[in-house]
């Protein structure tokens, strides 16, 4: 099982349900490890939000890192507003009237397309304080699931880099890269060689170069010393600024779903309805798909087929009515009743940023842990009012 075993000192009994809970202890052995990176590279190390927005630990962030990537205006804002530092925003398509309140927040801002900077360009240039870059596809694959692949065939995500020539960057100065998705090092290094070989001739008409996020930089075996020397050669040889943007990195580990049985049945195997949510609550796990531990049971394949008979071996489902509102299939020593409550780990970064109300269904409330200490604040809870202010 991967994530926080500290999760198992967690009384979930103190908590609403369902409750996202942030472990302050990994969290911020996370963000130790990644100021680390950053300042023995001298690379800076930004705040991917789409990954994860939690303010309540802004000032948390700001102790560790300088600033924040942003996927568009909403995020600019939530950055400058709630977390502060830099702020290097992106957007896949910008919009004009966007454009003046996005240069109040934003110090970076990347186009995704020469078109969007050649029919901006008037409006944006001449702003003090802001720097332009493009979004550059390199043309190299490492994801093998084409939702997740930014450099896929047809991919609207950036100019590939064949097509640029170093004049078509006039203006700009910058270029920005994502192409990884919960990648270990190996992979960053092949992206890294990628990005040299076909984006090189770029680099002598920028003063920096954003490499995305996408790196799992603070997973529990990945060596980091390594990547600090290729950072740090990679820098020292293009004169580069070089900018990492992590989103799942920070969150790793660090969080986790309690979730309540609300239901106890059997329809071929045993079935237990929660009150978290996969498609509310966590739709990675349909879209992906992957399923999410569940501290203190082993958890199976997917396409596992209880058995009638095979009291262990429980499916998990939301309380929403879609048919395939399903979290997952797991073996329990002891098979949970109602009532009890389930701890849903390593669900801290792609969960609060997606959560929907879909079916009228409860938000999770939101819990500051901090395991070393036990100290417990609940930050946030939702009512019917957040369900309705969506609606008209
Ligand atoms: C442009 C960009 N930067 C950074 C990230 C963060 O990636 P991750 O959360 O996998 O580190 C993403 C994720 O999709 C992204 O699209």
């Amino acid at each position: 099982m991967t994530g926080n075993s500290n999760f198992a000192h967690l009384d979930t009994s103190r908590l609403p349900s369902p409750c996202h809970v942030l472990d302050l202890a990994r969290l911020e052995d996370n963000l130790k490890l990644l100021k680390r990176v950053g300042d023995e590279s001298g690379v800076e190390i930004l705040l991917a939000l789409k990954a994860f927005s939690c303010f309540a630990v802004a000032d948390l962030v700001a102790k560790y890192l300088s600033g924040m990537a942003a996927s568009g205006l909403y995020e600019a804002r939530l950055g400058k507003t709630r977390f502060g530092g830099a702020m290097h925003a992106y957007a896949p398509g910008l919009k004009e009237g966007e454009i003046d309140e996005m240069l109040t927040y934003a110090d970076h801002l990347i186009l995704n397309s020469l078109g969007q900077w050649l029919r901006f360009r008037s409006r944006l240039e001449g702003r003090a304080g802001v720097e332009y870059g493009l979004r550059v596809n390199p043309g190299h694959n490492e994801v093998e699931n084409p939702l997740y692949d930014p450099c896929a065939p047809w991919s609207r995500l950036g100019v590939p880099a064949k097509e640029l020539r170093a004049e078509d960057l006039d203006g700009l100065s910058g270029i920005h890269i994502h192409a990884l998705c919960d990648h270990p090092y190996d992979a960053f290094a092949r992206m890294l060689d990628a990005v040299e070989k076909n984006c090189g001739h770029l680099f002598g008409a920028i003063d920096w170069i954003n490499l995305g996020g996408g790196l799992l930089i603070t997973e529990d075996d990945f060596p980091a010393d390594q990547l600090i020397s290729r950072l740090k050669a990679f820098r020292e040889r293009t004169g580069l600024e070089v900018y990492l943007e992590p989103g799942t990195a920070i969150g790793l580990h660090a969080g986790a779903l309690v979730s309540e049985v609300l239901d106890r049945s059997s329809n071929v195997g045993e079935l237990a309805i929660m009150d978290a949510s996969a498609t509310c609550h966590m739709p990675d796990v349909i879209e992906a798909p992957f399923t999410p531990d569940v501290l203190g049971a082993e958890t199976l394949p997917r396409d596992t087929n209880a058995r009638e008979g095979e009291p262990s071996i429980v499916r998990l489902g939301g309380p929403t009515c879609l048919a395939g509102d399903i979290i997952g299939t797991y073996r329990f020593e002891t098979p949970p009743q109602v009532g009890d409550r389930l701890i849903f780990l390593d669900l801290g970064y792609y969960t609060m940023v997606k959560a929907t109300t879909f079916n009228g269904t409860p938000l999770p409330a939101l819990a500051l842990w901090d395991s070393r200490t036990d100290a417990l604040e609940i930050v946030k809870e939702f009512s019917y009012a957040d369900f309705e202010g969506r609606l008209s």
